[in-house]
């Protein structure tokens, strides 16, 4: 990344444009958090419902009090052990923090992302940056520049192009403006961690639960247009022998050694073992297939075990399964 394409960005932020940003998560769609008619330009570029609140990217922690207020020494120290990095924390917003950004409630969610095109953005910039994953509402988050061209086009003024997100899956979600944290939405920060820093036993992690609050949670989230199911690795065999005619060719998404068929009905994507790994390929291969003119995604259900957890939360969301 050269230094002019980030002064150009930051020139863009400050004209109230919008600029498409990588992060180690997804790539951003952003705008000048404090400039309202910029954030109101996110919402329609995404089509995105108003209720639905936005992430301010902050560059370093002393900014956290600009936006957030009677932040608990837990937050703090949340945000001492994991940013820059995949880690959101919701807090309690100080009064200015604009109502289009936190879609009128009293918290606001914040994060340092910790790819070096975005930190180096945040800094010059000096000010918050409003982002959320820079997809059309409801389809998969981005994790290319060119994915992002794809989404949005010609409704954003300028993609900086980090290359491909390290992580690939949105950040972990946890409120900190209650009595108890509580992940609103798992990520590559699992509540192991999380529950470790802060010395308790486990953190509640309830987000199915919150549907208004997270839109993440919504049904068909993160979503291709191809119908995508998600099935046990028992019953592929069955599955195989249920598909006819009208349901080929079928792309299979597996992660197991189950054996399957190769051939121009049936397409086998092998997915890694690893769980990051997994997770750094979900959204690119997804997007990729729904390209493709397959009948069917059919994705093969994931390990049990926290390193999943925010694999299996965005299949089930893909899926409609939840
Ligand atoms: O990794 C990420 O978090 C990416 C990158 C670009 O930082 N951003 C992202 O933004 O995934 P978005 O808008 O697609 O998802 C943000 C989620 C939404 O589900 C939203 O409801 C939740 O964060 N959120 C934001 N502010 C909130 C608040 N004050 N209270 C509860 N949830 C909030
Ligand atoms: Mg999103």
């Amino acid at each position: 990344m050269t230094t002019p394409e980030i002064t150009k960005a930051v020139k863009l932020l400050r004209e109230g444009r919008l600029v498409a940003i990588p992060t180690e998560t997804v790539y951003g769609l952003g705008a000048d958090a404090t400039n309202e008619s910029a954030v109101r330009k996110i919402f329609l570029a995404k089509e995105r419902p108003h209720d639905h609140p936005l992430i301010v990217h902050i560059g370093n922690i002393e900014q956290l009090q600009d936006w957030a207020r009677e932040i608990p020494p837990a937050a703090m120290k949340l945000a001492r052990a994991f940013w820059p990095g995949p880690l959101t924390l919701i807090l309690k917003k100080q009064p200015q923090v604009l109502d289009i950004v936190t879609a009128g409630q009293n918290t606001v969610g914040l994060r340092i992302p910790r790819h070096p095109v975005a930190r180096e953005l945040l800094e010059a910039f000096g000010g918050g940056i409003a982002a959320p994953s820079a997809n059309r509402f409801t389809r998969i988050s981005p994790t290319t520049a060119h994915a992002v061209a794809e989404e949005l086009g010609g409704k954003v003024d300028l993609i900086l192009d980090g290359g491909p997100c390290e992580v690939g899956l949105e950040s972990t979600i946890i409120d900190m403006s209650g009595e108890t944290p509580v992940i609103l939405r798992p990520g590559a920060i699992t509540a192991h961690a999380i529950a470790a820093e802060l010395g308790l036993p486990d953190i509640a992690s309830p987000y199915a639960q919150h549907e208004t609050r997270a839109p993440g949670m919504h049904h068909l989230h993160y979503a291709p247009r191809t119908r995508t199911i998600l099935i046990e690795t028992e019953n592929i065999p069955d599955m195989l022998l249920a598909l006819d005619r009208d349901d080929f060719p079928a792309a299979f998404v597996v992660n197991s050694d189950v054996i399957m068929p190769q051939n121009d009905k049936i397409r086998c994507i092998k997915m890694p073992h690893e769980a990051a790994a997994y997770a750094h390929d979900l959204y690119h291969t997804l997007r990729k297939l729904d390209h493709q003119d397959f009948k069917w995604i059919i994705i093969e259900t994931v390990p049990q075990g926290e390193a999943w957890d925010a694999i299996r939360d965005r299949l089930l969301k893909a899926t409609g399964s939840r």
